[in-house]
């Protein structure tokens, strides 16, 4: 321990997320309900003469320089190994960014932590993302979801039920934010577009529904509101495709789930949906793509309870 201080050598270890509900609202001062799942990814360092990342996913080394020049941090020499599949929806980003930042700033405030890494995001991607994946992978609490108001950045763990199972489903459909329309909806919607409005004002009063349903255990209540989400991502927001559609609907049929929605950006990447545990095997090998079944995790700069 000593001699690795002594070092300099630093390790940081960060989850990626998925969100319940409350897609495209986070730019806009909405509220969103994500969590912070059980992949991981771990970053370990040392100071160095110039930086460099070796990282089975490439692309890391820009997200770490620009993520060094937030937080201060002089060059290092960074080593990422990450369960947490790129592109497939559960922000392998953020968990990056996070991982990177609780390495070289463990006793920064996570809030701060979640700032900095989305402003590294930001100028990493050019891409305008919102504040939610930082802060679920940073502050998201084991056995909950994160209700979060991205207009104050008040936040509030809401009990998440053992017996729903979070099941993300990959849609073989990749794309990198940088070459979506992600900028291009932010702007419709800051202009006061009234199709893409319609999906966020609705979006943020199905928040606060389905936060009203988890605390009934209403999960027929919470399936209904995922398909209505769906539908407004994909008809008013326009962020879905018909490989995404399909996948959806497909999952709304299998028995025991209790719904679907494309999850995440959009534009393809991964679907959510929320399955009854005691059918969350028969529901992975009816769906007929790869799915990774997740639980609630803590964030980075959460202390284990
Ligand atoms: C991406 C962004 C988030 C959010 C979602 C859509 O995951 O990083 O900030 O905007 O898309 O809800």
């Amino acid at each position: 321990m000593e001699s690795s201080q002594a070092s300099g050598r630093w390790t940081g270890r960060a989850p990626g997320r998925v969100n319940l509900i409350g897609e495209h609202v986070d730019y806009l001062g909405g509220v969103v309900l994500p969590a912070a799942v059980d992949r991981h990814t771990t970053a370990t360092g040392l100071p160095a003469e110039a930086w460099s990342v070796a990282s089975e996913v490439p692309g890391g080394l820009a997200y770490a320089q620009v993520l060094g020049s937030e937080l201060g941090a002089g060059p290092q020499m960074v080593s990422v190994t990450s369960e947490v599949p790129p592109k497939a929806g559960i922000s392998s980003s953020a968990a990056l960014l996070v991982a990177l930042s609780v390495g070289l700033r463990p006793e920064m405030d996570g809030m701060e932590a979640a700032l900095a890494c989305q402003r590294a995001e930001q100028k990493a991607t050019g891409v305008q993302v919102g504040v939610m994946d930082q802060f679920a992978s940073a502050l998201g609490r084991r056995g909950h979801a994160m209700l979060l108001d991205c207009t104050t950045l008040e936040y509030q763990a809401v009990p998440f039920p053992d017996e729903l199972a979070i099941a993300v489903i990959d849609s073989g459909e990749h794309r990198s934010l940088a070459d979506t329309p992600y900028n291009e909806r932010r702007r419709e919607a800051e202009a006061f577009d009234p199709k893409r409005r319609r999906h966020v004002d609705s979006e943020i009063a199905r928040v606060h529904a389905f936060v009203y349903a988890l605390g009934r255990r209403d999960f027929s209540e919470l399936g209904r509101l995922l398909k209505q989400s769906h539908e407004s991502l994909r008809d008013d927001f326009e962020v879905s495709t018909p490989t995404v559609d399909a996948l959806v609907e497909k999952a709304w049929s299998i028995e025991g789930c209790y719904g679907a929605r494309i999850m995440g950006a959009g534009f393809g990447g991964s679907v959510l949906a929320l399955v009854e545990r005691a059918q969350i095997k028969t529901f992975v090998a009816s769906i007929g793509q790869p799915a990774l079944v997740c639980a609630t995790a803590d964030g980075a700069y959460v202390a284990p309870q």
